[in-house]
């Protein structure tokens, strides 16, 4: 009996160590490299100062890749025989910007460090956080020690990767597929409040859908031409360089540019989460941090899992 007392505890305390050995935590580079945070941060607004946009490129570059099999920074993988890349999935494709700035992130990093001890997930994970707030967002603590995959899943980025013309049933679908709930769903999509989206992306919205302001809709139209100027930019809202609630206000008013950011407000169950935003633009800022954290969580490899690249565009020999 008493053996099978003692069998227990020994797993008991094995399994909290797995968990605490291998979970993330703020401190990681703490002892490992104290100036790799700083560095990071140094580089982004450098970047961030000699284009605006760049904040908002970084921070979707961090969902993109947590959306594919977890965040392990298999979305910067360039494509080679064996790495099926999601460079060329359909939501990345000419679109998905940013990768020089996670290079030279990359090299300060190594250079500060003495070595590639940072892995290229981290570096995504705490560029999103010092790009928001570049632009004036939140800040919060990034849970560090990810691990970078050695491969890519374009597969699964087509699959994975929400499409702008979802409606809210799809993508409430979609975030839950990623453990991630509705509140999240609303409030990470606040991350639209920065950045660009190209014609091919709001075209049949602003042609053709009967819940948008036809005042916008002309604005729109204006620079995105039913045929042709596929790559157009247009702002996602009102203010692309400046992280406020510029996103949800327009909402309230059908002003929302994709398909998907009305479809959080169209009569449905997110309509109250997004009024609460244009109100208390403080619970924006925490519900957003708290949930680009429990992103950042999506199945990280941990431990002796993946590696530490040194290249972030490939996988080590
Ligand atoms: C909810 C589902 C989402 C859909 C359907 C979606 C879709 C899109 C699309 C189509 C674009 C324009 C891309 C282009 O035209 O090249 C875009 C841009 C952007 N997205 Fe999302 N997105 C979603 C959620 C998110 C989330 C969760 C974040 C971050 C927290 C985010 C951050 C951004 C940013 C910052 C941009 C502008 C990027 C730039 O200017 O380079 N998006 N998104």
């Amino acid at each position: 009996m008493a053996s099978r007392a003692h069998i227990f505890l020994q797993i008991f305390f094995l399994s909290a160590l797995a968990t605490t050995a291998f979970s993330l935590s703020p401190d990681y580079y703490a002892n490992i490299c104290p100036e790799a945070l700083p560095t990071i941060k140094k580089v982004v607004e450098a970047a961030v100062y000699k284009e605006r946009r760049m904040g908002a490129s970084l921070l979707r570059l961090h969902f993109h890749d947590c959306f594919v099999n977890g965040c392990d920074a298999s979305n910067l993988l360039d494509p080679t025989p064996t790495i099926d890349s999601e460079k060329t999935a359909v939501a990345n494709n000419n679109s998905a910007r940013g990768f020089e700035v996670i290079d030279q992130i990359k090299a300060a990093v190594d250079e500060v460090c003495g070595g590639p001890v940072v892995s290229c997930a981290d570096i995504l994970a705490v560029a999103a956080r010092d790009s928001v707030v570049a632009l004036g967002g939140p800040s919060w603590e990034v849970l560090l020690g990810r691990r970078d995959s050695t491969t890519a899943n374009r597969t699964l980025a087509n699959l994975d990767i929400p499409s702008p013309f979802m409606d809210l049933p799809a993508l409430i679908n979609n975030f839950k597929n990623q453990g991630l709930n509705e509140k999240d769903l609303v409030a990470l999509s606040g991350g639209h409040t920065i950045g660009f989206a190209q014609c091919r992306t709001f075209r049949q919205r602003i042609y053709n859908a009967s819940n948008i302001d036809p005042v916008f809709a002309e604005e729109r139209q204006a620079t995105c031409p039913r045929t042709g100027g596929d790559t157009n930019l247009s702002p996602l809202d009102p203010t692309p360089a400046l992280f406020d609630t510029a996103y949800f206000n327009n909402l309230v008013k059908q002003r929302g540019l994709l398909i998907s950011d009305q479809a959080l407000f169209n009569g449905s169950s997110t309509d109250y989460l997004v009024k609460i935003y244009t109100l208390y633009p403080e619970a924006f800022w925490y519900d957003f941090a708290r949930s680009i954290i429990k992103m950042g969580n999506i199945k990280p490899l941990t431990g002796n899992q993946g590696q530490i690249r040194l290249n972030c565009r490939m996988v080590n020999y």
